[in-house]
C-alpha cells in the first residue's frame, strides 16, 4: 500500500483526497506521449471520454480548476469586457484577480440567493451596446454547485432562464462546474444536460472525484482549439502527462456515483451540528458535500484550533462560518467521530 498514513480527520476540503491504489495502478500503467504534440494516448482518451460525457464537441485537460475557468474566460472575451457573476463566485473571490491580470477583463458581481442569480437581477446590468464608453458585457457565469453558498445546487429552471437571457443579448454563458458531478448525482440531472446549456464548462477531477491533479474544459471544437493555444501560452502545455490523465480517467469512470455517499455523510454531520444548541447551520444549504456552520459561543479561529487539538481539521468558510467538506478519503465512522469532536468542542 503506497498511501501515506493519516492521523487527522481532514474535512477542510475535498481536494485533500489521495489517489487510491487502483487509481495509482492506472497511472503506473498509463501509455504516454508528448501531449504538446497531441500524442499522449491517455490524455487523448481522457479528453474524448470527457467530451462525450459532457456532450460537447471537444474537451481539454488542464492543470487546475482556476486554469480551466481562466482559459475559458480568456477565450470568450477581449480586454475591457465584463463578466457578470454572483458575489460569492470562486472566479471573483479565489482566483487571485486573474480575470484582470490575465485577460484584462472585469467582473460585475451581484448578490445571489444561496449563490443563485436571476434574469431579473442580471438584465438591468447588461451594458447597452450603444454605450461605447462602457465596458462590454460579454459573459454570464454560473457556479454549480456553489462553493461559498455551501455546496448549493442551481435549480435547472434558473440555469435555463439565464441561458435564454444570455441568448437574447448575444452573451456567452460559462459554467464553473468544479463540482458539477455533485450536482448531478444529487438531482439525477445528467452532467450532459447541465453542460448542454452552456458555451463553455470547466470541471474538476481533483475534488470529490479523487484524482490528484487536473480539470477538464469543454465546448465547441473551435473553442477548444483556441483554449489549447491559450493553455500553451500560459505555460500549461505538459508533456508525458498521461500519467496524471490516467488518474482523471479513472476518476470519471469509477468515482462519480459514489459521491452520493459523501452527500449522506454530509447530511448526517449536518444533523448532528443542527442538534447542537451552540452551533447554527442553515439546513437549506445542506444539499451536497459542503457544510457551513456558525459557532455561537467561541470564534471561528478558536473553534478550528480546538478541533485540531482533538484530531479534526476543518476550515474557514466565510466570515463567522466554519466549513467542513466530506469526501472519499473520510469514512462514515470518521464522520461520526468528527461529529463527536464537534460536540466536545462547541459546548
Ligand atoms: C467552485 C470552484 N471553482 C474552481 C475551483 C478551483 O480549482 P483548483 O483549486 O483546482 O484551481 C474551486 C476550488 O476549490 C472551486 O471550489
Amino acid at each position: 500500500m503506497t498511501r501515506n498514513k493519516k492521523s487527522m480527520i481532514d474535512l477542510r476540503s475535498d481536494t485533500v483526497t489521495r489517489p487510491s491504489e487502483a487509481m495509482r495502478k492506472a497511472m503506473y500503467n498509463a501509455e504516454v506521449g508528448d501531449d504538446v504534440f497531441k500524442e499522449d494516448p491517455t490524455v487523448n482518451k481522457l479528453e474524448q471520454y470527457a467530451a462525450e460525457l459532457l456532450g460537447k464537441e471537444a474537451a481539454l485537460y488542464v492543470s487546475s480548476g482556476v486554469m480551466g475557468n481562466q482559459i475559458c474566460l480568456n477565450v470568450l472575451t477581449n480586454p475591457g469586457d465584463e463578466v457578470i457573476c454572483e458575489r460569492d463566485a470562486h472566479i471573483f473571490n479565489y482566483e487571485s484577480g486573474s480575470p484582470a491580470a490575465l485577460s484584462g477583463i472585469q467582473l460585475f458581481p451581484i448578490e445571489g440567493n444561496y449563490g443563485v442569480i436571476t434574469p431579473e437581477q442580471v438584465e438591468p446590468i447588461i451594458r447597452p451596446t450603444s454605450a461605447y464608453y462602457m465596458p462590454r458585457t460579454k459573459v454570464i457565469e454560473v457556479e454549480n454547485t456553489h462553493n461559498r453558498g455551501g455546496g448549493t445546487i442551481w435549480p435547472i429552471e434558473n440555469i435555463v432562464a439565464l441561458k435564454n437571457l444570455a441568448k437574447k443579448y448575444n452573451l456567452f454563458y460559462h459554467l464553473d462546474g468544479a463540482r458539477i458531478w455533485n450536482a448531478s448525482v444529487a438531482t439525477g440531472i445528467s452532467v450532459k444536460e447541465y453542460a448542454s446549456h452552456f458555451d463553455s464548462i470547466s470541471c474538476c477531477l481533483s475534488k470529490g472525484l479523487g484524482a490528484p491533479v487536473g480539470s477538464i474544459i469543454a465546448g465547441t471544437k473551435d473553442f477548444i482549439k483556441e483554449a489549447f493555444r491559450v493553455r500553451k501560452a500560459w505555460g500549461g502545455g505538459m508533456r508525458q502527462v498521461g500519467i496524471l490523465a490516467a488518474a482523471g480517467l479513472y476518476a470519471l469512470q469509477n468515482n462519480i456515483e459514489r459521491l452520493k455517499e459523501d452527500h449522506e455523510k454530509a447530511k448526517y454531520l449536518a444533523e448532528r451540528i443542527n442538534a447542537n444548541p451552540n452551533l447554527e447551520i442553515d439546513m437549506k444549504t445542506v444539499q451536497t458535500n459542503i457544510l457551513l456552520f456558525h459557532p455561537k459561543t467561541i470564534s471561528v479561529d478558536e473553534g478550528l484550533k480546538r478541533c485540531k487539538e482533538k484530531g479534526l481539521l476543518v476550515s474557514v468558510g466565510k466570515i463567522d462560518l466554519i466549513r467542513a467538506i466530506t469526501h472519499l478519503d473520510v469514512s462514515f465512522e470518521e464522520v461520526k467521530k468528527a461529529a463527536d469532536i464537534i460536540d466536545e468542542v462547541f459546548v
